[in-house]
């Protein structure tokens, strides 16, 4: 696939794609109806991207570049360590320029890669005391995010009490299961509720919901484990120095879900060909997984490497995110043909603008009534 990239042609197409971008991005992490696929945002900001490079004097504020959430949402829970963003790559060829990039920061190639799915949920943060959970906090700006503690007890993966009585901090993705986001529209509607859009849209919705007369369930995988302030000293060395693939089992050890209880677990890997082979594994398994990834996730596992590439304001240097092609358009309804079936059923079918999707071509929907 080529780098999908935006064209801006002048200031004004420029100023009117940072709009676009920014209401897009306040729709996404809110758990509002995007006016924009992810295909569509990623291609937008490279295109912001691109003319802001050519015209650095003229960047607007508002823009999404170099922004976690792309700045759309805040908090006021400051985080132990910035939850950071992950930069893109969108092709096998994208990922060997990434990895020679890496090899020339930190002075030697990286000797072993975490390999896991991109779960396409929202990113929280787990604070445990003494192995109870006492708060839940989302992403945020990255620098502080919003405490979701009400949503504790309704989230499967992500329990009240570990296995033992240690203070760390699990980050990981918040998501709603192909059944949970059909059981969280079915009581939605039930309650007079507009159904979400896809399962995205109902965890984020879901997660930030105080006030509602009932509770459906959400599901959480672990990718990260740190320290806290009141972590146990030689806990906190130990977590600092553990590779990538070793935080995950203790993760799981303490009774947190991974991936590793799923079809596509995380894995390691040794060498660049190693990982594309995984990367498309994880691609040919992904349309029969009960949850959604919209890519892979590539980390140089070992802390010692991790330290020597470091992170920048927005994304760290020794992971990144492989794309997948996005499996969710938007188009525009064009009309609706109401069909009578052979059985007499009648069988309205949406007429729709065009669309590719991985690699079809979209122009039908069935409507149900
Ligand atoms: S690692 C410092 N691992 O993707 C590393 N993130 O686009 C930051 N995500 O904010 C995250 N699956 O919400 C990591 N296996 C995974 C992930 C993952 C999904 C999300 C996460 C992050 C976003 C970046």
């Amino acid at each position: 696939m080529t780098t999908p990239v935006a064209q801006i042609v002048d200031a004004a197409a420029y100023a009117q794609a940072v709009e676009d971008a920014v209401k897009a991005a306040a729709a996404y992490y809110a758990g509002g109806t995007s006016p924009l696929d992810d295909d569509t945002y990623d291609r937008l900001v490279r295109g912001i991207e691109a003319w802001e490079a050519e015209h650095p004097d003229q960047v607007l504020p508002d823009s999404p570049t170099g922004k976690v959430a792309g700045g759309a949402v805040e908090g006021d829970i400051p985080h132990t360590v910035a939850m950071l963003s992950l930069d893109n790559v969108f092709s096998a060829e994208e990922f060997t320029a990434w990895t020679r990039s890496l090899t020339r920061r930190i002075g030697r190639d990286v000797s072993q890669w975490s390999v896991e799915p991109k779960l396409d949920g929202l990113a929280v943060a787990a604070r445990y005391t003494r192995g109870r959970l006492i708060q839940l906090i989302t992403r945020g700006d990255g620098t502080a995010g919003e405490d979701v503690s009400h949503a504790i007890g309704t989230i499967e993966g992500l329990p009240e009490a570990l296995s033992e009585p240690v203070s760390v901090e699990v980050r990981g993705e918040v998501l709603m299961t192909t059944d949970q986001f059909e059981h969280a529209n079915t009581v939605r509607t039930a309650h007079g509720g507009q159904p979400f859009a896809n399962p995205r849209n109902a965890a984020a919705g879901t997660l930030r919901a105080k006030e509602r007369a009932y509770t459906v369930p959400m599901t959480f995988f672990g990718y990260g484990l740190l320290p806290l302030a009141d972590t146990e000293a030689a806990l906190a060395a130990r977590l600092g120095e553990a590779a990538h693939s070793e935080l995950m089992r203790q993760a799981a050890a303490l009774g947190v879900k991974t991936t590793a209880a799923t079809a596509v677990p995380g894995v390691t890997a040794e060498t660049g060909e190693q990982v594309l082979a995984r990367v498309k594994e994880i691609a040919g398994l992904r349309a029969e997984l009960p949850f959604g990834i919209d890519g892979i996730v590539i980390k140089a596992d070992l802390a010692a490497d991790q330290q020597t590439a470091g992170s920048g304001s927005r994304a760290p240097r020794w992971a990144i995110a492989y794309k997948l092609p996005a499996v969710e358009k938007v188009t525009r309804l064009l009309e609706v043909e109401w069909n009578v079936g052979r059985t007499g059923i009648i069988a309205p079918r949406g007429v729709l603008e065009p669309v590719q999707i991985d690699g079809s071509t979209i122009t039908y929907a069935t409507l149900l009534l």
